[in-house]
């Protein structure tokens, strides 16, 4: 998620000064080939660093913020780790003078710009949340929300990215049976959930007003999608989200 993240802002903030670092120099490569600066040594790379952003997994969060504690003052940090209490943060920042806080969803699609990100604002200033802000919208979307909205912001978005990817190789897999070929199939899913989505952002509309205008009565997109209830779609969907933490 640190990969696609820094990816996304090399490509969509001009004049970025982007330093990746790793725990290991294979990771490194494909960054420094791009054009950013890399390095192994977090310090080195935080000192000057107006905005950190933390990216490694949850569990191990705190043991590599620890040694950067003496460096953070002035700065905004953001965290990407999802399922960190806001309350957890405060406390391992406490006294580190660091200006503001963030915990930061982003989903994969920050590489190319077109993330659906939740941002949480743990602490900070009115130009700290501006600043955070303005980095997650030059890459997508961002919705600042309580921190008690993180879980469902991640389960819709970021997850949603595979959730979503899941229904297009269902329709691919459909699509073959009824006589497409896989790259046609393929090509054709992945374009009409684009459009789908892009149609109803762009009219306002909420989904069921769209699926009103296709769905001719007694025709078969009604009947496939009454099959596709019946099957329990909208309820799976639902079910999915839902799983305990
Ligand atoms: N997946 C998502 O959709 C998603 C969405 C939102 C937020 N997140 C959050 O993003 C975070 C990262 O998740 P991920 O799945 O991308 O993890 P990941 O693939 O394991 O990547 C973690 C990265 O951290 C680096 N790292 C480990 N220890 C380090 C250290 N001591 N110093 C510097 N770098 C170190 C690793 O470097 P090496 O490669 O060299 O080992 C690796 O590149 C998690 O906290 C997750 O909750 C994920």
């Amino acid at each position: 998620m640190g990969g696609a993240t820094a990816i996304g802002f090399s490509r969509h903030i001009p004049g970025a000064f982007i330093t990746v670092t790793a725990k290991h120099q294979e990771t490194l490569k494909r960054y420094s080939e791009a054009g950013m600066s890399a390095t192994l040594d977090n310090a080195e790379a935080v000192r000057d660093a107006d905005v950190v952003v933390m990216a490694v997994k949850p569990w191990l969060l705190k043991d590599v913020l620890t040694p950067l504690l003496g460096l953070l003052s002035g700065k905004t940090l953001v965290s990407l780790a999802a399922g960190i209490p806001a309350e957890s943060l405060r406390e391992w920042l406490e006294g580190t003078g660091v200006n503001g806080i963030y915990t930061v969803i982003p989903n994969l699609a920050i590489e190319i710009g077109e993330s659906m990100t939740f941002i949480n604002e743990v602490s900070g200033t009115e130009e700290t949340l501006k600043i955070v802000t303005g980095l997650f919208e030059a890459v997508g979307k961002a919705m600042v929300v309580e921190e008690r909205q993180l879980w469902a912001g991640m389960m819709v978005a970021s997850c949603g990215t595979a959730f979503a990817l899941r229904y297009v190789r269902a329709a691919t897999e459909g699509g073959v049976e009824l006589g497409l070929y896989p790259n046609q199939a393929l090509e054709a899913a992945l374009q009409t959930v684009k459009g789908a989505a892009a149609l109803s952002e762009a009219r306002g509309t909420h989904p069921e007003q769209e699926i009103d205008r296709v769905t001719t009565p007694g025709g078969i997109t009604i009947r496939g999608l009454n099959a596709m209830e019946e099957a329990g779609f909208s309820n799976a969907v639902i079910q999915g989200l839902k799983i305990h933490r």
